[in-house]
């Protein structure tokens, strides 16, 4: 949510921002803006929209001479998006960009109003410019520091200091941020992408440091404004993930990645599954997520369940955080999220930690938050992921906690050799259902112009159905809901009319018939109704198949289904696939 990058050094300060902004443009991009500054004088342009229009309004702009200069890019949390409440802001001599949020605004805001400033914008992240200002005297370090302590909330800030001609600060908590090293220049942003152009040294800021940063050099203080050893880490990332390689959308690219990054995710394991850890101590398990990775989590509870018989819940971390949970020593919490930044399932995190349970997190982003705090880290190899919809990042979750599952699961089950040839067959079988895109096509033709559509399944079918029906609706508008085969009845079947399309998943050799049954139901109801199931179960002509495999590797085979009638649906109606309206990637506030 939000993205933020700062420059320090004698390249073209203008270019360096503005291809940060890009690459972060993934973390929210309804307005967008730059401060450039060469030590005495500030310029900020904004723009509302996409950074195309900021970079267009910047070309139509004389610039000062700028040596650093901060930006970002901007995912609404207090007021709407418009010039006024885009970043950079400035307040008395301090310009700032933030990403998070700011609980105690209003207080702060009072406070503020009652020493003499006054506030243009909506946003906390003024207020925030302005509590800076007010600590400042002489030193901007010691008034980023007394400031930060004030606030309760959450903040990644990068700021100018009128006070200090040669240098940038940069301070966080609870948002993420990290420095980049480079030669006679140094950088700040919300994540690699925006900077691994330029530079492969990192360093990683902790809660609460602050960073100072100038065009030879870094330091970083402590709360007590200590001065800290750094920990510079090379870390390089494919270069290609900031391009479409000839692909229409991101999202396309990413789909088409999958098979070759459940290879790289899986192989290691496959060849030793003691590499994964022993589960077998804990007598239940809690799952916590957001979104997509909340429904990878279901697939787990299931095959845990199922096979390992152990206790599981999958709980939505915004939930989880703040409702009583019931642990014992014996219990294990696992996290789950592509990007580790999500606010809520940090907290969640933290809220184990807090009670001695012990953390599991299956992370994609080696540098985040989670990554660095949960006991047990499980990274999954999806590269970065740039399309707003998860779908490689996704598959490979849904892979690694069955995998988990299936470790677990493995003294109980008659041929747990079978599974693993599956698990390693499925990244050809996923290549096989990729090829099939104009089946694909032809279904998306023939529901794209609903408004409303359901999907349906049972047990794991359920769960894979929800994700189906979550990509559809983020990124083609259609209203879309994922119920329970058998639930369908209790009251939602009054919304089935004439031509809804409502698509089954049947992949459960046992309630295939049930399945079944509910769409005779719906079809009596006028619904235009498809499905979606094993080969095995296959009973009309126009059933999309994948080949028949256990319940471990099934759910890889039918995703990438959904994932490409989705992409089809949204394309013929024209939507803006890799940025849906009001999403943004990485969700670091509440
Ligand atoms: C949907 C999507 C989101 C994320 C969710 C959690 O396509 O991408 O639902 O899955 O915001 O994000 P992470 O996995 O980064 O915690």
């Amino acid at each position: 949510m939000c993205g933020i990058v700062g420059y320090i050094g004698k390249n073209n300060v203008k270019d360096v921002l503005i291809n940060g902004l890009k690459s972060l443009e993934y973390r929210g991009y309804d307005s967008s803006g730059i401060a450039l500054s060469d030590g005495k004088n500030i310029q900020i342009i904004k723009s509302i929209g996409r950074i195309k229009n900021l970079e267009d309004k910047i070309n139509n702009e004389k610039l000062i001479n700028a040596y650093k200069g901060i930006a970002h890019t901007r995912w609404a949390t207090h007021g709407g998006a418009n010039e006024i409440n885009a970043h950079p802001h400035k307040v008395g001599k301090i310009t700032l960009v933030h990403n998070g949020i700011i609980e105690n605004m209003d207080y702060l805001k009072t406070k503020l109003e009652k020493q003499g400033y006054k506030f243009k914008s909506q946003t906390d992240s003024e207020i925030i410019a302005a509590l800076i200002d007010s600590h400042l005297s002489d030193n901007t370090l010691k008034a980023i520091n007394e400031a930060t302590k004030e606030i309760i909330g959450s903040y990644a800030l990068g700021i100018i200091s009128e006070l200090d001609k040669d240098c940038l600060y940069a301070t966080r908590k609870d948002s993420p941020l990290l420095l980049g090293k480079g030669n006679e220049e140094n950088f700040f942003a919300s994540d690699i992408t925006a900077i691994n152009k330029y530079t492969n040294k990192f360093i990683l800021l902790d809660e609460k440091e602050i960073a100072v940063l100038t065009e030879k050099d870094i330091k970083i203080y402590n709360d007590n404004l200590k001065e800290i050893t750094q920990n510079i880490q090379k870390i390089s990332i494919d270069k290609n993930s900031n391009s479409k390689l000839g692909y229409d959308h991101y999202m396309l690219k990413e789909i088409m990645e999958e098979p070759i990054v459940l290879e790289k995710t899986l192989k290691s394991y496959l060849e030793n599954i003691d590499k994964l850890p022993d589960l077998s101590k804990y007598k239940q398990i809690h799952i916590v997520a957001c979104g997509s990775a909340l429904y990878a989590g279901m697939i787990g509870k299931f095959l845990f369940e199922k096979y390992a018989n152990i206790s599981c819940t999958c709980e939505v971390a915004s939930e989880y955080r703040y409702k009583k949970n019931i642990y014992d020593q014996k219990t294990l919490v696992i996290l789950i999220s592509q990007s580790g930044e999500t606010a809520d399932t940090i907290a969640a995190m933290r809220q184990a930690k807090k009670e001695n349970i012990d953390t599991l997190a299956i992370v994609n982003v080696k540098t985040s938050t989670i990554a660095r705090e949960a006991d047990i880290k499980l990274f999954i190899e999806a590269g970065p992921e740039i399309a707003v919809a998860t779908t490689k990042a996704y598959i490979l979750q849904v892979a690694m906690i069955s995998l988990l599952a299936f470790k677990l699961a493995k003294p109980k089950l008659k041929d747990p050799k079978k599974i693993i040839d599956e698990f390693s067959k499925t990244p050809k079988i996923i290549k096989n259902i990729l090829d099939k895109k104009e089946t694909y096509l032809n279904i998306a033709k023939q529901i794209y112009q609903n408004e409303n559509l359901f999907f349906i399944g049972r047990g794991l079918d359920y769960a894979i159905s929800l994700e189906g029906s979550l990509k559809l609706k983020e990124i083609s508008y259609i209203h879309s809901e994922a119920y329970q085969a058998g639930e369908l009845k209790h009251g939602t079947i009054s919304l089935v009319h004439e031509g809804m399309p409502i698509i089954a998943i049947i992949t459960d050799d046992n309630l295939k018939d049930k399945t079944i049954a509910n769409l005779r139901e719906v079809e009596a109801r006028g619904a235009k109704t498809f499905v979606i199931c094993k080969d095995n179960l296959k009973e009309k002509e126009t059933d999309i198949t994948v080949p028949n495999t256990s319940d471990f590797t099934i759910s890889l085979e039918i995703v990438p289904v959904l994932q490409l009638i989705a992409y089809e649906v949204a394309k013929l109606r024209n939507c803006d696939i890799d940025k849906p309206k009001n999403l943004a990637k990485s969700v670091t506030v509440e």
